[in-house]
Order: structure tokens, then C-alpha cells, then sequence
């Protein structure tokens, strides 16, 4: 089957396009019951279908966000009006995207490691999500940083997937968000951060290459390089910012349209000032956005907590994110934002 390149290009250029970035509300409904019941809410299909309805008709979210990335139950749910989310998402002019791992497993063999799981009966079921309306979706790739980890052993395994996986979808007209992330758990330094992180791109962009997949096609969402969570010293956002491009501009080859950091646990302002020094820094063949979970996610989740008066607060609160981090992604971010009304 040739590839409908033209049709892969533009959608990869639309997701990372000028000023926006990406909404991960793909939490599987594991993760998603741990956010629920931490701000005290019972998460039950109806919960979580309600709370991300509130944020995907948040007006004026699309000035700032190129797409939206769901779970499968979300993926099917519809708005109060029976509007399925994929439809209302595309009338607003924001691409919609369907996470499609299975969740990162345990490696046989390799203790403490884990494998992203998905692949068996992938192609049928992106022809559903197609049909269904995705154009784009994720898979994510979990390594861990420790004494002697992650092994070759790991990083051969979770590199593979995600460019088996990246081929199927180029293959079914959807761009791949592919994402190998390296957890910044743990004590390591910086130094160590940049050493796995490259190992774990060389290794993604090799195998992506054999399985000959189109670079001009995909979005690459990766980790910044930062002090483990835990690390005595922590590197501010300057140096975060410089040695995160320095290390990309090795190994991220210049055909990949765009890059969409995740903000892998950070606090919401610095996921966004480290966003936005990147972008100061600028001189990258490649678009440099955000595609956040928890940095875009949290807030309204905490404004909201299940009290429906709350509803329009909620989501001023997800679009004073969101502008925080278009603001970013443009190098115009600053903590004075931070203080800005809300509404
Ligand atoms: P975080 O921004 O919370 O890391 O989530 C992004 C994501 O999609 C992880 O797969």
C-alpha cells in the first residue's frame, strides 16, 4: 500500500502549526481514577466523560491548541447533545487523536523494565479509529533511569514497537506521535538525563529508519533534559533549555516536522518556562511545542473537583494554561503571566 504522504505531511505540520500546541487527555482509566479521586471525585464513565467534555468545549481553546489526544472510552463518548468528541473537536477546527498502546508491561527477562504493549491487531483498529475520525495518534514508551538501567536489552525492545507501530499508522493515512519517554524520576544528574535520552533517540530513529517510516510524518514527543526529581542539584531553566536542543540537534534529524515535549511531572510554570526558553533559543530545524498531560490537565481538574458551579472557572483556568504555553511555544512566556486574571 503506497502512503498518502502529502496527507501525512499536512497533518504533521497542523498538530505542531504556529502558536499551538497539544491537549494529552489520554489518560487510560487507571491514571485517570488516581487524578479523579485525588482531588476527591468517584471516577465512573460519566466523571470522566464529563470532565473532559468541559474541557473540549472550552470556547476558544483551538487559538491555542492544534489537537487533542483521547482514550478509547473517551474517543467513543459524546457530548451532553450526543455530539461524538472526534466530531466536536473537528467542527472547532482541532485535530482529533487516539492514544493506541496497550500500557507499558513488564520485560520478560529484564527486571524493572517494562515493554509498551499494542501491536497485536493494530492495524484493524486504526482503521476503526480512522473511520471513527483520528488523525494522529500515540504511543508511549516508558525507560527508567537507575543504577545499571535502562539496559540495550530494553531500549531494542520499546525502539522496535514504537517503529512498528509508526509504520502501521503512516500505513492507515494517521500521524504517529511517537514517544519514548525517559522517566525523570530518581536521583541521576543532568548529565546522566542526556546520555540515556540520546542512547533511547539514536535507537528510536534507527529502527524508525528500517522500518522505513516517513520522517516528514510523525511528530516525536521525548522527554527534556532535566535533573532526576531527586537529584541534590537541579539544573535551571537556562541550562535545561540549552543542553535539551543541544542533544536533540545531534541526533533528531531535520525531517521530523516538529517536536511536542511532555511535561513528565514538572510543575505547570516550569513546563512552560522551559518551553519557552527553548523557543528564545531557537535556530532548530523543527517546530518546538508541548504536547502536556498533567502541565495543561491539572489545573482545571483541581478548579473543577466535581463541583458542576465550577464549570466555567474550570475552564478559564485550562485556557490560562493553555495560553501559558502557546506563549512558550512562541519564547514569549514569563512568570508575570502567571499572575494574570484567570477569566
Ligand atoms: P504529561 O505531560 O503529564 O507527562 O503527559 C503527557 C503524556 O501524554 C504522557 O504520555
Amino acid at each position: 500500500m503506497t502512503l498518502d504522504r502529502a496527507r501525512l505531511e499536512e497533518t504533521a505540520r497542523a498538530m505542531v502549526a504556529e502558536g499551538k500546541g497539544i491537549l494529552a487527555a489520554d489518560e487510560s482509566n487507571a491514571t485517570m481514577t488516581k487524578r479523579l479521586e485525588a482531588v476527591g471525585v468517584e471516577s465512573t464513565a460519566e466523571s470522566r466523560r464529563f470532565f473532559r467534555g468541559l474541557m473540549f468545549t472550552a470556547k476558544g481553546a483551538a487559538d491555542h491548541i492544534s489537537g487533542v489526544i483521547m482514550y478509547d472510552e473517551t474517543f467513543r463518548q459524546t457530548t451532553a447533545d450526543g455530539t461524538p468528541f472526534p466530531e466536536l473537536l473537528t467542527q472547532e477546527g482541532i485535530l482529533p487523536g487516539i492514544k493506541v498502546d496497550t500500557g507499558a508491561k513488564p520485560l520478560a527477562g529484564f527486571p524493572q523494565e517494562t515493554v509498551t504493549e499494542g501491536l497485536d491487531g493494530l492495524r484493524d483498529r486504526l482503521r476503526d479509529y480512522r473511520e471513527l475520525g483520528a488523525r494522529f495518534a500515540k504511543w508511549r514508551a516508558v525507560i527508567r533511569i537507575d543504577t545499571g538501567l535502562p539496559t540495550r536489552g530494553c531500549l531494542e525492545a520499546n525502539a522496535h514497537a514504537l517503529a512498528r507501530y509508526a509504520a502501521l499508522c503512516q500505513e492507515a493515512g494517521i500521524v504517529p506521535i511517537v514517544e519514548p519517554e525517559v522517566l525523570m524520576d530518581g536521583e541521576h544528574t543532568i548529565d546522566r538525563s542526556e546520555e540515556v535520552t540520546a542512547a533511547v533517540l539514536h535507537t528510536v530513529f534507527d529502527r524508525l529508519a528500517e522500518q522505513r517510516v516517513l520522517l516528514e510524518g510523525i511528530v516525536l514527543k521525548p522527554n527534556m533534559l532535566l535533573s532526576g526529581y531527586d537529584c541534590p542539584v537541579q539544573a535551571g531553566v537556562e541550562e535545561v533549555a540549552e543542553r535539551t536542543l543541544a542533544c536533540f540537534r545531534r541526533v533528531v534529524p531535520a525531517a521530523v516536522p516538529g517536536i511536542a515535549f511532555l511535561s513528565g511531572g514538572q510543575s505547570d510554570d516550569r513546563a512552560a518556562a522551559h518551553l519557552s526558553a527553548m523557543n528564545t533559543i531557537g535556530g532548530v530545524p523543527w517546530e518546538l511545542t508541548f504536547s502536556y498531560g498533567r502541565a495543561l490537565v491539572g489545573a482545571p481538574l483541581r478548579v473543577w473537583s466535581r463541583d458542576n458551579s465550577k464549570v466555567a472557572e474550570a475552564q478559564a483556568a485550562l485556557l490560562h494554561r493553555a495560553r501559558c504555553n502557546a506563549a512558550g511555544r512562541r519564547g514569549e512566556y514569563s512568570e508575570s503571566m502567571e499572575h494574570e486574571p484567570v477569566a
